[in-house]
């Protein structure tokens, strides 16, 4: 079978105030009523013909919503505490067969171009047949700091590096041959579990552990808290000689940050001033002044006022009033 797997254990703590822990920014119906969690659902029906979930046990209430509402089977996974991507990807894999193929999907993106997003699939798909793990890569815009960046010629990879800073970015787009991964995934189950259990065999193993015993698709704390914390682009993506990628047509927005959501606000017609502020979240009347490229988000909560290039930050606010609590 081919499965779409939805991660979306993601609390979106780089955009808050607008994401919050009750409410991550997936669920947040802010596209003709609807949440990217639901229309990335939607998008992946014809194209796969299972679908599973795998989140936080905090947000199943707001997937279930939507699953309920769509009408759908599914297979659902609920994740006790977050592991990370790595753990997540590795429970899909181990809750299907060795042989089946896994389009792995952040809950979080948006995509226009059906017929561009399909095609790629399918060649992904095809790679996956052949034991590959397929990246989608995406023609990069800026020195985004928060992606990782594919050297590529053709479908071959010549080096995956996630997370660079924002010097190496730069360097990595002068040279011209470098993609961003978009964050989506297509392998084979065992293929991916044999470079997890390659590169990261403690993940591998304590995910093992954990799922064996899990109830359900119902994680356990204690058990899940052994299993270290990667991503899986530090832990396979980088490291494993079986990537392929996919240069993909489609139009790709990852609304992972305020400075992807300002792009995206701009390339939407979103009022910004001429020193390049913007505001989000109200109607109010707002004034900038000797400000460049400020963000101010207004919520009935919160209010964060921000310089766009630091982005990437806001997560340590998040993070700060995590611990606060
Ligand atoms: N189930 C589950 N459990 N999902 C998780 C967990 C977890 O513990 N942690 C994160 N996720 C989900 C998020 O909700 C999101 O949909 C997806 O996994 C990716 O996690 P992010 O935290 O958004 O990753 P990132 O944006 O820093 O980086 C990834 O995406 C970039 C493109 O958007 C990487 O793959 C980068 O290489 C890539 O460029
Ligand atoms: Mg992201």
């Amino acid at each position: 079978s081919i499965y779409n797997v939805i991660l979306s254990g993601g609390v979106g703590s780089r955009l808050w105030p607008l994401s919050r822990k009750s409410h991550p920014k997936q669920y947040l119906p802010l596209f003709d009523n609807k949440s990217l969690f639901e229309l990335t659902i939607q998008r992946n029906r014809p194209i796969a013909d299972k679908l599973m979930v795998i989140g936080n046990r905090d947000n199943d209430h707001l997937s279930q919503e939507v699953l309920d509402k769509l009408d759908v089977e599914y297979l659902k996974i609920v994740e006790a505490v977050p592991r990370n991507t790595a753990a997540a990807i590795a429970f899909a894999a181990l809750a299907v067969d060795d042989d089946d193929i896994l389009i792995v999907t952040p809950s979080d993106h948006l995509i226009e171009d059906m017929e561009a997003y399909q095609i790629a699939m399918k060649n992904a798909i095809d790679l996956a047949q052949n034991d590959f793990i397929v990246t989608f890569g995406i023609h990069p815009t800026r020195p985004e700091t928060g992606y990782g960046y594919i050297e590529h010629k053709g479908d071959k990879v010549l080096s995956f590096r996630e997370k660079p800073n924002h010097i190496t970015a730069q360097d990595f787009i002068e040279q011209g041959n470098f993609l961003w991964n978009s964050g989506m995934f297509c392998f084979k189950a065992k293929v991916l579990l044999k470079e997890l259990k390659k590169f990261e065999k403690e993940i591998y193993e304590q995910s093992k552990i954990a799922w064996e015993v899990s109830n359900n698709g119902e994680l356990d704390e204690a058990l899940s808290l052994e299993i270290p914390s990667n991503s899986i682009d530090y832990a396979v993506m980088e490291r494993s000689k079986k990537i392929k990628v996919v240069p993909a047509k489609f139009v790709w927005n990852d609304l992972g940050s305020f400075e992807s959501l300002y792009d995206y606000f701009v390339m939407n017609g979103h009022y910004v001033d001429r020193n390049g502020n913007m505001v989000i979240g109200t109607d109010i009347y707002t004034s900038f002044v000797g400000l460049q490229n400020t963000i101010f988000v207004n919520t009935p909560t919160a209010n964060l006022i921000l310089q766009k290039e630091y982005s990437q930050e806001v997560k340590n606010v998040y993070t700060h009033l995590e611990k606060r609590n």
